[in-house]
């Protein structure tokens, strides 16, 4: 089991992120990672829907022998664990939990600002999460569905996303948070432009920095932890790789040469 593999689902390309922070944290361990490029995106479909798809995406991974399995989508996070949960035989980390804990253990006003997709966001998952920590007094939950499609635009630092930022978290400043979780797998590309926006005053929480630091936990209790010395990456989409290949090195960081197309229907 040691030299198993973790797998990593997302709606597309966004969960990379998740990817990369635990390639950086562990190293050692492998990924299986599966995007669901041909139904993404998920934020803005019904939380049955998402759960369906989830399912189906776990299902893949599992059938893959994968160890511990991570729901990089912050959509499919706050919808689909308790479904993922009582079918998966291995543990299921979400990215809801670790970015609510790390906002809770480094706010100081208690005022907590959350962005997500519409789903995420109409879930309550983050909100439920942050107020059950006694740090956490107040959240404040907005809905920006179009920094999605700004991020894979490749519009980082584009005046126009500075200025949809800008009226997007207005109300959230004007509440005074002083920590603001980026619930979303494609936010943590949006840090420069959100700290331009936001001032150095009001920190920024990336969930999926969190999250591999939940997966490094998970691994140690179970004592899960490879025993390899170099992991490597697996990548599948549901749609011709194209796109994905095209836009992997803004949120991984590095290439991928070698991405296998999986047909949605024959995932399970
Ligand atoms: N991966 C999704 C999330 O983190 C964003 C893209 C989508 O809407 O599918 O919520």
């Amino acid at each position: 089991m040691n030299s198993g593999k973790i797998g990593i689902f997302d709606s597309g390309v966004g969960g990379l992120t998740v990817v990369r922070a635990v390639n950086s944290l562990l190293p050692a361990e492998s990924v299986i990672y599966f995007g669901d490029t041909a139904r993404v995106p998920y934020g803005s479909k019904s939380p049955e829907t998402v759960i369906r798809f989830a399912v189906e995406d776990a299902d893949f991974l599992l059938g893959k022998g994968v160890k511990l399995l991570v729901v990089a989508c912050n959509t499919a996070s706050s919808v689909s664990l308790p479904a993922l949960r009582e079918f998966a035989d291995v543990p299921v980390i979400g990215v809801i939990d670790p970015g609510a804990k790390a906002a809770a253990g480094i706010t100081e006003s208690g005022a907590v600002g959350v962005i997500g997709t519409l789903g995420t966001i109409s879930s309550g998952a983050y909100q439920k999460a942050l107020k059950s920590y006694d740090t956490v007094n107040r959240v404040i939950a907005q809905p920006t569905p179009l920094l999605v499609p700004l991020v894979e635009e490749g519009w980082l630092d584009h005046r126009i996303t500075e200025m949809v930022l800008r009226e997007y978290t207005a109300p959230l400043v004007n509440e005074g948070i002083d920590t603001l979780v980026m619930g979303c797998t494609h936010y943590p590309l949006l840090r420069n432009a959100l700290s331009k926006v936001l001032g150095v005053n009001i920190r920024l929480i990336d969930s999926a920095e969190a999250t591999a630091g939940e997966v490094a936990s998970a691994l140690d209790a179970k004592g899960l932890r490879s025993d390899n010395l170099q992991g490597q990456n697996i990548f599948y989409v549901s749609d011709i790789p194209l796109k994905f290949q095209e836009n992997a090195q803004r949120f991984l960081g590095k290439a991928i040469p070698l991405v296998t197309h999986i047909e949605v229907g024959d995932l399970h």
